[in-house]
């Protein structure tokens, strides 16, 4: 039987509230809405915790008011980390709140969870298994292996292990830092997309970090230093070939390392998630190279790679549950 999932996501600039019925696998999304706060935060060039809550907390009861009598709703699912602690805050007691007044059992979900989740919204049991994961969004770059994945195990334990993760800034803040240097709009992701496509990905040699490192983690800060040394020293820089070389050195990195744990452990699978998932650049090369090694690759379709509830109701259904009280759980993640 299906049970309605109610989820709520506000760790970090969006709003978001789903509905989605849960079937073991099967998922039908019921209501979906995501309050964007880009403009509020865009003349600051980057998120701004303090008005993130404000906005929350105008947001949430607007959004859940719109749907409150349509569905009979059998829990709620909240976002409890990782993220702004005063977003996830203005989440967490909202769904506290509902919980009481509705009498109705709630959960924590891990925000990454639910990026990783995001690809049994379109994908379900497509997905075979030894498979690696690449999270890459604004707050995280995670590589993880799941050796093998069944919806029973669900919220008992991880079903992921961590393999390696990013020394200093994630791939998602690195594209907004390099398009804040070129004066793009936040956020920079995008904006840089866009330019590459008219630029040369060859025309600037800028540094890969740790490519040939005999490990699974990342850095980018070199990458972004590089580009602030490059705009400083050539005053008539062009802009397209700057994105251009600098999302090649990007992808480069992510997938030559994605590319190694595949082959390592011998994946079936390659599953990509997060904002910076949004890149097509990015998702072909991954799957170019996957098909090269015989791996499935998948991504989840477009709205859900940047952050929404709907991704946190499919975790709360597959994933590990955590408390959603007084303090914010250890998330290991
Ligand atoms: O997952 P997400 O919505 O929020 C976090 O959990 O951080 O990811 C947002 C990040 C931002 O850094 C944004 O610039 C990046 O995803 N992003 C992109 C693209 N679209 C969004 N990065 C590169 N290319 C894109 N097309
Ligand atoms: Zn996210």
């Amino acid at each position: 039987m299906s049970k309605k999932i109610l989820a709520i996501e506000t760790s970090c600039d969006e709003t978001a509230i789903a509905i989605v019925g849960c079937n073991k696998i099967k998922f039908s999304i019921l209501f979906e809405a995501v309050a964007s706060q880009i403009k509020t935060h865009r003349s600051y060039g980057g998120v701004v915790p303090q008005l993130a809550k404000r906005e929350h907390i105008k947001n949430l009861p607007v959004l859940f008011d719109s749907i409150r009598k349509q569905f009979k709703i059998n829990s709620i699912a909240v976002t409890v980390g990782p993220g702004l602690e005063p977003c996830l805050w203005t989440g967490i007691n909202f769904a506290n709140d509902l919980a009481k007044k509705m009498d109705l059992p709630i959960v924590g979900i891990n925000h990454l969870e639910g990026h990783i989740y995001s690809n049994w919204l379109n994908h379900k049991n497509k997905i075979k298994f030894p498979a690696v994961v690449l999270i890459v969004s604004g707050g995280h770059t995670i590589l993880l292996q799941m050796k093998k994945w069944s919806p029973s195990l669900k919220a008992s334990a991880n079903q992921w292990k961590k393999l390696g993760e990013t020394r200093d800034d994630a791939a998602g803040e690195a594209f907004d830092k390099v398009a804040k240097m070129l004066k793009l709009p936040y956020p920079g992701g995008p904006e840089v997309e866009k330019l590459a496509l008219k630029g040369n990905l060859n025309a600037i040699q800028f540094p890969r970090p740790m490519i040939n490192a005999k490990n699974y983690d990342f850095s980018f800060s070199g990458l972004k230093t590089a580009v602030l040394y490059y705009l400083r020293d050539n005053p008539k820089f062009k802009k397209n070939d700057v994105c251009s070389s600098f999302q090649k050195a990007a992808i480069d990195v992510l997938t030559a390392k994605t590319i190694r744990a595949a082959k390592e452990f011998q994946a079936k699978s390659i599953l990509l998630c997060g904002g910076v998932a949004c890149n097509q650049a990015l998702r072909k090369r991954l799957e170019e190279e996957s098909k090269k090694i015989k791996a499935k690759f998948y991504a989840p379709e477009m709205k859900y790679n940047m952050d929404n509830a709907v991704m946190i109701a499919a975790a709360a259904c597959l994933g590990k549950h955590y408390k959603a009280n007084k303090t914010l759980p250890n998330l290991n993640l």
